[in-house]
């Protein structure tokens, strides 16, 4: 598929980007795919070193530049998405709540990567509030972003056992390799036209060959 056709792709990251890696190895510039933008809201995340190095444009909305208005912020990287010709954007680690009027420009093109099996442990250090609760089934959810925390339609869950956990290191890699395969595994669904929200319920995706998304 040539770059012009190719679903353009954006990723949101905060921290170390070790998700965005994983896309710009595994989806970047093969099936259709193109990652053409990457924002933070962190200046020096290293997710935007990992992008610049695979020559991916890069910027960055920090709240401070916005006097604390997130609203013109999210305006300001959703005119930036904008630009770009963003058509899916990615929450890979971002650690931000985007508002409606930031919905509203990407409508059912908005998804985030959550490490716990939703609705379970929604919000920051999932991990951790899983090991406190004492739960032998960690895993990953990636969901379409909603006006909630973490409280959008899931797309994807994958589950790991580990009845034996105690801390946080315990289950970190475990819930890294299964995010870094699931979340390639959906972009390329989005690509493919396979991810869409079933007409007949508004949290059911249906994901799969059958599916086509109306529009990209
Ligand atoms: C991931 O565990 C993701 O689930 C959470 O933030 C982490 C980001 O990791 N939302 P990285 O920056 O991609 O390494």
């Amino acid at each position: 598929m040539s770059p012009e056709k190719s679903l353009k792709v954006s990723v949101l990251a905060s921290g170390t980007g070790t998700n965005l890696q994983a896309l710009i190895d595994q989806v970047h510039g093969r099936e259709g795919i193109e990652i053409i933008g990457v924002a933070s809201d962190k200046p020096d995340a290293l997710a935007l070193d990992r992008a610049s190095s695979a020559g991916i444009e890069t910027a960055s909305f920090p709240a401070t530049n916005y006097s604390g208005d997130r609203i013109a912020r999210d305006a300001a990287l959703a005119d930036w998405l904008r630009s770009r010709g963003t058509q899916l954007v990615v929450m890979a680690g971002y650690m931000q709540i985007v508002g409606p009027a930031f919905l509203d420009r990407f409508p059912d093109a908005v998804i985030n990567l959550h490490p716990a099996l939703l609705p379970a442990f929604p919000g920051i250090d999932a991990v951790s509030q899983a090991i406190s609760y004492g739960v032998k089934v960690f895993g990953v959810t990636v969901h379409f972003v909603d006006e909630g925390v973490d409280s959008g339609p899931v797309i994807m869950q994958r589950s790991v056992e580990l009845p034996d956990a105690r801390e946080v290191d315990d289950v970190l890699p475990h819930i890294h390799a299964i995010e870094h395969q699931i979340l390639p595994e959906v972009v390329r669904l989005f690509a493919r036209g396979a991810v869409r929200i079933a007409s007949t319920h508004p949290r059911r995706v249906l994901v799969g060959p059958l599916a086509v998304l109306p529009e990209r």
